[in-house]
């Protein structure tokens, strides 16, 4: 197939790559000329394993290339929509202009029986509204919602192997759709193209399925839907994952009000296979530039609904992943011995997940930030987020390495569970301190081999452990 993706951020960096990958001639458009620069040169313009290399076999097989001219869509016949829809200044719902600025400069480009698939997390009611502006402007084109469900740090694999498909697809009686400013799309439309409402399903289904061919002929489920119902399963699966991560964080607040320990609570009632341990790990809680914009955006368009009360409980999840913070702050300020004033705080991790550069909306950033606020002089690193963390928060200092940043400190933090820190070694890391309090924000280390090692030892959700034996000198 000849495919464009518009928009190449990391939903579709990721999924040009992947779909080149696949065997198919694929266009990434973008309005940054730095970006484009880049990923036709297959420099990835962020951290995502396995991406450099898909990068570089698909540019130079010739099956992949990066424009920031538009036009360069109308050698394809499958068009996807992948730029982001941020949150909105000083308010909870979401940003659609770029979602409609694409759509509006690719439909000059749309050909007969061009499929358009929206891959975009939108509020529930915008593939409508988008059908309706290609249906006005090129009738016999058809729009998809497809959203995906990528994990930064897996993003490859997601879209390559990924666990479900789903396909919103046009009502069979498109014919007679309106638009939200009421314009009526053109009566008989479907009809004039020679094909019947049914016949631009299914064609818009069997050109879906050739692009997804690898991933359906190994099994992978295909859901088909309405637009409404493709949209829903987007935000409603962001917005249960938030709520489970809250939920074990609500625990591990009463965790630390009764002395009792959220780690092994996860791991119990995680062997129940219809809670399940995944997305149980208690700490700072979610971020990124998903689930925290996506909750807030599925509670702004509710409102719009007039269904507001059924997602109330969405502000009590962002307000639980919220006082997370606090607490770390809180914890760290106990570890200081009551003040952070001029205390020397070591941070270990600034992304908002381990195998990520991305600081967006990010947990560990914005405690670091916080404590340097509150008169503490902290030192962050991070395998590959410190860049993009100095550009957000450039009034921290930034470490090259871990030892660099926690040579004299009075308190370490591990805020993102990298891997590397999760398999620090507590005996050399009690040589390059001054004083041997760790304060864990993911519950990633093994508190009894620090506390062992001389070591204080905090969490959130967990007892204290006091150091079994002083520390080296
Ligand atoms: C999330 C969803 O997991 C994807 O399915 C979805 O496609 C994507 O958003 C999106 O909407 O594009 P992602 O933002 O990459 O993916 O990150 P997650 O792996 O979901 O992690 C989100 C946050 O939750 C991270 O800050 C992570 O540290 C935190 N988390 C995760 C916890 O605090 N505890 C857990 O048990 C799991």
């Amino acid at each position: 197939m000849r495919i464009s993706v518009i928009g190449c951020g990391y939903l579709g960096a990721v999924h040009s790559a992947c779909m080149a990958s696949l065997g198919h001639d694929v266009v990434g458009i973008d309005v940054d000329r730095d970006k484009v620069e880049a990923l036709s040169n297959a420099l990835p313009p962020f951290f995502e394993p396995r991406l450099p290399e898909l990068l570089e076999t698909q540019t130079a097989a010739g099956r992949l290339t990066y424009s920031t001219d538009i036009s360069a869509t109308a050698a394809a016949r499958v068009h996807f929509i992948a730029v982001g829809t941020p949150q909105q200044f000083n308010q909870h719902a979401a940003d659609l202009s770029y979602v409609h600025q694409a759509v509006d400069a690719l439909v000059p480009y749309l050909a007969p029986g061009d499929l358009v698939v929206g891959k975009s997390t939108v509020p529930v009611g915008t593939a409508r509204q988008i059908a309706a502006t290609i249906s006005r402007r090129c009738p016999e084109a058809t729009l998809v919602w497809n959203p995906e469900f990528l994990r930064e740090g897996f993003a490859v694999q997601d879209t390559l192997i990924p666990n479900r498909l789903v396909y919103g697809l046009p009502d069979d009686d498109r014919v007679g759709w309106s638009d939200q400013a009421g314009h009526a799309a053109r009566a008989g439309q479907t009809a004039q193209a020679g094909t019947s409402a049914n016949g631009t399903r299914e064609n818009a289904q069997s050109m879906l399925d050739a692009v997804y061919q690898h991933a359906l002929a190994n099994g992978c489920p295909r859901l088909v839907m309405d637009y409404e119902t493709a949209e829903l399963v987007k935000v409603s699966a962001n917005a249960f994952l938030a709520t489970k991560i809250s939920f074990i964080n609500a625990m591990s607040e009463v965790c630390e009000a009764a002395g009792a320990d959220v780690s092994m609570l996860s791991d119990a009632i995680g062997y129940d296979d219809r809670i399940g341990r995944k997305f149980l790990n208690a700490g700072l809680g979610f971020g990124g530039g998903c689930l925290p914009k996506d909750i807030r955006a599925f509670m702004a368009r509710a409102d719009e609904l007039g269904a507001e009360q059924a997602l109330t409980f969405l502000r009590e999840v962002d307000s639980i992943n919220m006082r997370r913070r606090a607490r770390m702050v809180d914890l760290t300020r106990q570890a200081c011995g009551g003040s952070l004033l001029g205390k020397r705080v070591a941070v270990l991790g600034l992304a908002f997940k381990p195998d990520s550069d991305d600081v967006r909306d990010s947990p560990a950033l914005n405690v670091a930030a916080q404590l340097q606020l509150q008169g503490a002089a902290v030192t962050a690193t991070d395998p590959e987020a410190t860049a993009n963390a100095a550009q957000r928060f450039p009034e921290l200092n930034y470490a090259e390495t871990t030892a660099e940043a926690v040579e004299d400190a009075d308190v370490v933090l591990v805020l993102t569970e990298w891997q590397q820190y999760r398999s620090l070694d507590p005996a050399w890391l009690s040589g390059q301190v001054a004083r041997t309090e760790v304060v864990d924000g993911r519950n990633c280390l093994d508190g009894e081999a620090w506390r062992a090692a001389g070591w204080t030892y905090r969490a959130l959700g967990r007892p204290e452990l006091p150091a079994a034996v002083p520390a080296p000198a």
